[in-house]
């Protein structure tokens, strides 16, 4: 039955695990199977044509792997082409972009909202055309972030390097007063107590991470795949792209549980 096959996930590196973490919390009955590519991460600052590749091969491994629905959990990823993506799979298939630009709208008050992401998805201008699309009359400042990515896979993120990089890059958006600010990165969430700090309790976060799992949830009843059965425990499996083990030591501190990782060697 195609509602017990499981949810793919895609990264570049561990960011996408903050999606799995709503994921269980919202469907804990719903099997995932997990990719990080963190043999070629950072995503952010490839052009996106070999984002494109390299995505397109791991949806070619993921597909091997019995699932029914796949969320690029990599704002990277999907701001490189998620309708390029769509018309290979045939498969209910959500990216982390829009999820939060609606969940920013119903936030605003003053309608000025920062978004804040790698190089390659705020200069793809894929949040910017969102909005424009959802809601024009919102002022959107966007700044890209990119060191927040590697002080998460360096573990770095309780550090006075972390503060001082996240002032640095937030303070215009705090000066122009936004009071929503899109973690565009999947990555951001691990970030959250420093971004949060630097904006000031005012500015209402919003995790792509969050909205995503939410979307997912939506998108699986429309299709009659949500997985009801809710007495066999649910699979989890994680593969890299690089090794294992460093992978598997952080999805087990951001799961809170032990997590084994297989590494799988993808081709450039
Ligand atoms: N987690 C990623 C994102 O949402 C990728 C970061 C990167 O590899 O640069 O954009």
């Amino acid at each position: 039955m195609d509602r017990y096959k499981a949810i793919a996930l895609l990264d570049s590196g561990v960011g996408g695990l903050t999606v799995v973490q709503e994921l269980v919390k919202l469907l804990p009955q719903e099997n995932i199977v997990y990719f990080g590519d963190t043999a070629r991460m950072p995503y952010g600052p490839r052009p996106q044509e070999q984002v494109r590749r390299f995505v397109d091969e791991i949806m070619g491994f993921l597909l091997t792997q019995e699932i029914k629905a796949m969320i690029v959990a990599c704002n990277s990823a999907a701001a490189a082409g998620l309708d390029f993506y769509r018309h290979k799979i045939h498969l209910p298939l959500l990216g982390v972009i829009e999820p939060g630009v609606r969940a920013a709208l119903e936030h605003t008050r003053n309608k000025k909202v920062g978004v804040i992401g790698t190089t390659g998805t705020i200069h793809s201008g894929a949040y910017q055309q969102a909005f424009h699309r959802l809601a024009p009359d919102v002022e959107v400042l966007a700044q890209p972030c990119p060191l927040f990515v590697l002080l998460v896979e360096n573990n770095l993120v309780d550090t006075p390097e972390a503060w001082r990089v996240a002032e640095e890059y937030l303070s215009p958006l705090k000066e122009a007063g936004v009071d929503a600010l899109i973690l565009g990165c999947t990555h951001y969430p691990l970030m959250a107590d420093v971004i949060q700090g630097v904006m000031g309790p005012g500015v209402e976060l919003i995790s792509s991470a969050e909205e995503t799992a939410r979307e997912a949830q939506e998108i699986l009843q429309q299709h009659n795949l949500l997985n009801n059965h809710a007495t066999i425990p649910a699979r989890q499996r994680f593969f890299a792209s690089g090794r294992a083990k460093p992978f598997a030591e952080m999805a087990t501190r951001m799961l809170h549980k032990e997590i084994q990782a297989y590494q799988v060697i993808l081709e450039e």
